[in-house]
Parts: structure tokens; C-alpha cells; sequence
């Protein structure tokens, strides 16, 4: 079992949405599930002036985000833990009494600074932390946690790493990306090194091509002016699907520690083969969703949410196509594709294997896929499902596909915690194992950049539009090749084993 120290977790940008609705509530769990130390606060940090009292009525009675799994006076307990301390965190004279804060609390000398913040406001933060020397461990270890978009492009991503590392040392940095803490995701480790059916397979003798998913049906909701300055290549793409990438293609580590399994997926970032001009406008689609209506309710277009501007070339979609260059992965097309306003919310892989060299029998007409496929899914309906062939029972020997499948919810009196909960936990244990190292995120932009480049300055590569509660641009299905004339992506459904035209979404 791995240490957990006194301490304090500070959270900078106390008063905003990702306090309320993912971290009290991951912090609570963890209080809930005897997993906190004897001796631990929470320190709320923001301009907006609160007391205490005024602060945990909002993140903790108030808080609709908050599970109903502790007693009233579990609660109670939990919310005399948590105080508030208001601050102009812009301002680097505020910091020393942001220490004597800290001092008075009277816990321990060990800190985790969050940063929940703008990131304009990173550099600042850091800085004016590490000048009061509260970067400094001779009294207690300090972590600080930041949380995306690392940088903006290649270019603010190194500068934001170099700024950090002149306050803080990398093993004291933990970037966070929330994928990496789903329980599904790191499944991916024990699916590969832990069976020794898969990984034998698991190479480009066996596999025909890999396809990542990440849809979502809700549209940018209330984020329309960061997500205008974002889109989806940033937002989603930079960073939780090429982690996803990263874990379903990376070498086995030496061992199940923090630097090897690092290593590795810093590795499999590196062996991503560049993107060429040409491939970048064959190979990536992007798209934005226009009004459309959607079981009777008619939603709006990327371009009339609030916060986008009207003339917006913001992608809300991306498909791409790439490959790995090293001796495991040569010739294996990925596919990888993100979207909002698509029909149902799904993450998952989809491993297809090769067809059979030589083919026997007569497939079964109105298959959509006929060969072997593993599908590895992320969210919802948490599970896994093999397809492979069967005889039609009754005469001759016609095929079918037929599928065998685990699901999480099969599990009993499982509790699978969420993403930050795991995370939070993770890092007051000093295991940043889950979080991405300075290096991976440099190279992850390094595959990235000369996309957004393209983007803009390439009048020819198109932003296709698509009626929100679609799969996205059609011609993203001309990018899958393969062995069978139609072959597609696979149209998953809510639930793992359907795709396809029977499907509830
Ligand atoms: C966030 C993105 O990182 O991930 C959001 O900023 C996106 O735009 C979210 O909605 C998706 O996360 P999840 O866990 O719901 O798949």
C-alpha cells in the first residue's frame, strides 16, 4: 500500500465549474472511502470573496455534483476540512499571505497546488508560488497539478514547460489528462501485458488496422469562448486520443513502473510518423455541426452558441488517419476521430483483425464486418466484446458473426472510481505514472502543430459541415482502406454489443 502523507490540497480557481463538479466531489469519495490521511485540508483559492462557511455550503451542501454515499455526518466531518481563501491570483504580492494561510491551517508542510485556472494564469501562479518558497521541499513535498490545454501549439507548450521548470522540478509537475484516470483506460495495460492471448497478435502480421472513437452528443454547452479558441484537434485529439493511441500501440514496459510505462508511451509518440503537407489534406477531416433537428428539438448550429463567433472556422470535428513508424506497427493505418453533437456518447477501440488468408466459406450477406474485431470500450457500458465467426446452424456451411462480451456492470459490488478521484489519489501518493510527462506532451504537439499550421494557412483543406446528430462529414468513411469494398468505421451504439442500423442511442 502507498503512502499518503498529511497535506494540503490547494485549488486554484476554487469558485469555477471543475472544482464543483469533479474535484470536491473525487476529494469526498476518497474522504468516503477512508482513503485520506488522519490530517488533510482543502484550501479553496479565487478572487470572489467567501467565509468559509459561505464556501462549503457551495461545494459541499449545495453541490448537486456531490454522490449522496456518506452520512449526514460524514459530511459534516468531511466539510469542517475545506476552507476558503479569497486572492487576487494575478497579483505575485498575494502570495505570502496565501503562506501564512497555509501556516495557520497548521496540517503539514506537504502541498499540492491544483491549477484549475485560465492558463494565461500558469506562469504567474508558478512563479509567485515559487518566489514565497513554496515550491521549496525542505519542509514537505510540493506537487502542482496542471490541468489542459497544455499550451496552445508546439511553440506555447515548450515555453509553458520551460517556465515550470524554473520554478518547480519535473517530478514535482503533474499534467493532468482525465482519460488517463479512467479505469477503463488503464484496463488497456492489463488487457495487452497481463493475457497472453492478445499480445501475440497485437502487431501488423495480425492486425488490419485500429480505429479510436471519442464521440459526444452534447454540443460546446456553456465553453463556446474557450472552445472557439480551441476546437476539437486541441481539445481533444493533442491529448486524450493520442494518449489512447499511445496505450493501445506502446511496447510492453520493463516493468509496471512510473518511468518505464512513461517511457513507453513517450516512445510511441515519437515513432508517429510526421504528417506531409499532402497527408494533412487527404488524411485529416474536420468538420463543424450545423443546426439540426434532434428527436423533435431542434438544436443549434456551432455558429449560434453562445460565445463562437458567427463566422467561426472552429472544427468541432476531427477524423484522421496516421501511421507508427517502428517494426510492430509498419503499414497499420490508425484511425482516430472526435466530435460533439454526434449521435450518442461513446469512447472506444476497435482492434480489426486481419481477414482469413484464404477464404473457405460463404459470409452470411448484411454483415456489416466480417472479420475478427476487439472492441475495447472506454465509456458508456464499459466492456469488452470479441466478434468472430460461426457456422449458420442447419444446412451447408454459411457464416455469421456472432460476438462474446464483458461488461463492467456484470461485475459485483464493483466500485469504479472516476477519472480525477483515482488521479487526486495518485498524486498525493507522489505516482505520476497517470500524468503526462513534459516530454510526451512536447512530442504529442510535435505531431499536432503542423495540422493547425495547415489549417491556417491552406485555403483548400475544407471545414465540411454536418447536421449536429450525425456521425460527421460523409467522407470520412473514405478514409478507412481496406480489404472490403465498404468498408466503414464501426457506428457504435450505447450499448457495446449493437452497431449499426439496430441501434439505441
Ligand atoms: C474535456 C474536453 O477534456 O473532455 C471536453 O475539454 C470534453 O470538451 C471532455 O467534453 C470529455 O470528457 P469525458 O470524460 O466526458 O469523455
Amino acid at each position: 500500500m502507498k503512502q499518503t502523507d498529511n497535506h494540503i490540497l490547494v485549488i486554484f480557481g476554487a469558485s469555477g465549474d471543475l472544482t464543483e463538479r469533479k474535484l470536491i466531489p473525487a476529494i469526498y469519495n476518497l474522504y468516503c472511502r477512508s482513503f485520506l490521511p488522519e490530517k488533510f485540508a482543502v484550501l479553496g483559492v479565487s478572487r470572489t470573496k467567501f467565509t468559509d462557511e459561505e464556501y462549503r455550503k457551495k461545494v459541499i451542501l449545495e453541490n448537486k455534483h456531490l454522490k449522496d454515499n456518506g452520512s449526514a455526518d460524514k459530511q459534516a466531518a468531511f466539510s469542517e476540512k475545506i476552507h476558503y481563501h479569497a486572492m487576487e491570483t494575478s497579483d505575485p504580492n498575494a502570495y505570502g499571505s496565501l503562506k501564512d494561510r497555509l501556516t495557520q491551517l497548521d496540517i503539514s508542510g506537504n502541498y499540492i497546488f491544483y491549477l484549475s485556472t485560465p492558463p494565461s494564469l500558469y506562469e504567474v501562479v508558478s512563479r509567485s508560488l515559487s518566489n514565497v518558497g513554496l515550491s521549496n521541499e525542505e519542509d514537505g513535498w510540493k506537487r502542482i497539478i496542471i490541468e489542459k490545454p497544455f499550451g496552445y501549439d508546439l511553440k506555447t507548450a515548450l515555453e509553458l514547460n520551460k517556465q515550470l521548470l524554473s520554478y518547480f522540478a519535473e517530478p514535482q509537475i503533474y499534467r493532468i489528462d482525465h482519460y488517463l484516470g479512467k479505469e477503463t483506460v488503464q484496463n488497456l495495460l492489463i488487457t495487452r501485458f497481463a493475457n497472453s492471448i492478445f499480445e501475440p497478435l497485437w502487431n501488423r502480421n495480425f492486425i488490419h488496422h485500429v480505429e479510436i472513437t471519442a464521440a459526444e452528443t452534447v454540443g460546446v454547452e456553456k465553453r463556446g469562448g474557450y472552445y472557439d479558441g480551441s476546437g476539437a484537434m486541441r481539445d481533444m485529439i493533442q491529448n486524450h486520443l493520442l494518449q489512447l493511441a499511445a496505450l493501445v500501440a506502446m511496447e510492453p514496459p520493463v516493468q509496471a513502473t512510473e518511468s518505464a510505462i512513461r517511457n513507453e508511451r513517450m516512445k510511441l509518440f515519437q515513432s508517429l510518423r510526421p504528417l506531409s503537407p499532402e497527408d494533412i489534406e487527404k488524411n485529416v477531416i474536420r468538420g463543424q455541426y450545423t443546426s439540426a433537428t434532434i428527436h423533435g428539438e431542434t438544436v443549434p448550429g456551432y455558429r449560434e452558441e453562445e460565445g463562437v463567433s458567427p463566422e467561426s472556422r472552429t472544427e468541432t470535428y476531427v477524423a484522421m488517419k496516421f501511421f507508427i513508424d517502428n517494426w510492430r506497427w509498419s503499414g497499420v493505418p490508425f484511425y482516430i476521430r472526435t466530435g460533439k453533437r454526434m449521435p450518442t456518447r461513446v469512447t472506444e477501440i476497435v482492434i480489426h483483425f486481419n481477414p482469413t488468408p484464404h477464404h473457405l466459406f460463404v459470409k452470411n450477406t448484411g454483415v456489416m464486418n466480417q472479420d475478427n474485431m476487439l472492441i475495447i470500450r472506454i465509456q458508456p457500458d464499459e466492456g469488452m466484446l470479441l466478434k468472430f465467426a460461426m457456422k449458420i446452424p442447419g444446412e451447408g456451411l454459411r457464416v455469421t458473426d456472432v460476438d462474446m462480451d464483458f461488461h463492467y456492470k456484470d461485475l459485483a459490488d464493483t466500485y469504479i472510481p472516476e477519472a480525477y478521484e483515482r488521479l487526486l489519489l495518485d498524486c498525493i501518493q507522489g505516482d505520476a505514472t497517470l500524468y503526462a510527462r513534459g516530454d510526451a506532451v512536447e512530442a504529442a504537439w510535435q505531431f499536432i502543430d503542423p495540422i493547425l499550421k495547415a489549417w491556417e494557412t491552406n485555403p483548400n483543406i475544407k471545414m465540411y459541415g454536418y447536421p449536429a446528430g450525425t456521425w460527421g462529414p460523409e467522407n470520412a468513411d473514405d478514409l478507412v482502406e481496406g480489404k472490403h469494398k465498404n468498408i466503414t468505421w464501426r457506428y457504435p451504439c450505447k450499448n457495446l454489443s449493437n452497431d449499426g442500423i439496430y441501434c439505441e442511442l
